[in-house]
């Protein structure tokens, strides 16, 4: 698959990861439809100029990702809709017993999960039947799909069981997801980033970061978000990946 004259849609896109992704893929000559429920999203389409426009979509909601399939897949035209880039997430803290030996609330676990889970499964399932429907390209080809899982699908920390489970599960739909898109030449992959310089990290106190940093083997910092970007890039165009979860995490190991 190639980014050049390809429509691609990237949940998430307002911020961090999904605008550099964003970006990336522009000025690869690609062209891009941003998703997010931040209407901040329409703004970034605009300063990417005319390769770019903007759908503001819930992932969670079947209704307002298919506007934005459909959004892309007009605007890819003949070649329809090439890939996705799915970036929406959400993060959350939460004790099962805190300090006041008070259980976690269910709701905010239920919340979690609906977001980082099920919205990836709604975008997938809803990105693979248009990209079915795609004329296969000269190498046969009909689309990919990159879901963005976490290195806390592996190595959660104390207070991540929704943010881990719900990262695991991205982990665990990627080789069932490729094996079932194989016989449309749709492939699917995850990355499962480290720790990145972004909005969602942002909140963390600076001495928080600077011991994450510490923590990286090689490089002793934080990811930067077009390194995520150039990652995604690369599985687009590397037709033999697949099925895989990639770790972008400059091998830190969560304690
Ligand atoms: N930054 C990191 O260190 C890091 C590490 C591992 C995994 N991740 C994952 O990478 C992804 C991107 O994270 P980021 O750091 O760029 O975060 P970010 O907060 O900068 O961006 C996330 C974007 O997702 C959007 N979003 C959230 N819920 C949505 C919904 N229901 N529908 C539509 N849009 C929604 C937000 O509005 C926001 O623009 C997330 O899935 C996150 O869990 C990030």
């Amino acid at each position: 698959m190639q980014v050049k004259d390809c429509t691609f849609l990237i949940t998430g896109a307002a911020s961090g990861l999904g605008a550099a992704t964003a970006e990336r893929l522009v000025a690869a000559g690609g062209n891009v439809v941003l998703c997010d429920m931040n209407n901040s999203v329409t703004e970034h389409a605009e300063r990417l100029g005319d390769c770019a426009a903007a759908c503001i979509a819930d992932i969670t909601s079947a209704e307002q990702m298919q506007q934005a399939i459909d959004e892309a897949v007009r605007m890819g035209g003949a070649g329809g809709l090439s890939g996705v880039i799915h970036c929406a997430g959400v993060v959350s803290v939460a004790k099962l017993v805190d300090r006041n030996g008070n259980p976690a609330d269910l709701e905010s676990y239920a919340k979690t999960i609906n977001i980082n889970l099920v919205g990836t499964f709604n975008v997938m399932r809803l990105a693979a039947a248009a990209m079915a429907k795609n004329t296969p390209n000269e190498s046969g080809e009909r689309g990919v799909i990159i879901n963005t899982a976490s290195i806390a699908a592996f190595d959660g920390q104390v207070g991540q069981c929704a943010y881990s489970a719900s990262k695991a599960g991205v982990v665990g739909m990627s080789l069932p997801a490729a094996r079932e898109l194989s016989r449309h030449a749709i492939r699917v992959i995850a990355i499962a980033p480290g720790v990145f310089e972004t909005p969602m990290m942002s909140e963390i106190p600076d001495e928080a970061a600077q011991a994450l940093a510490a923590a990286v083997p090689f490089p002793k910092r934080l990811g930067k978000p077009d390194e995520f970007a150039q990652l995604a890039e690369q599985i687009i165009t590397n037709p033999m990946l697949n099925g895989e979860v990639i770790r972008l995490d400059g091998g830190i190991r969560m304690q």
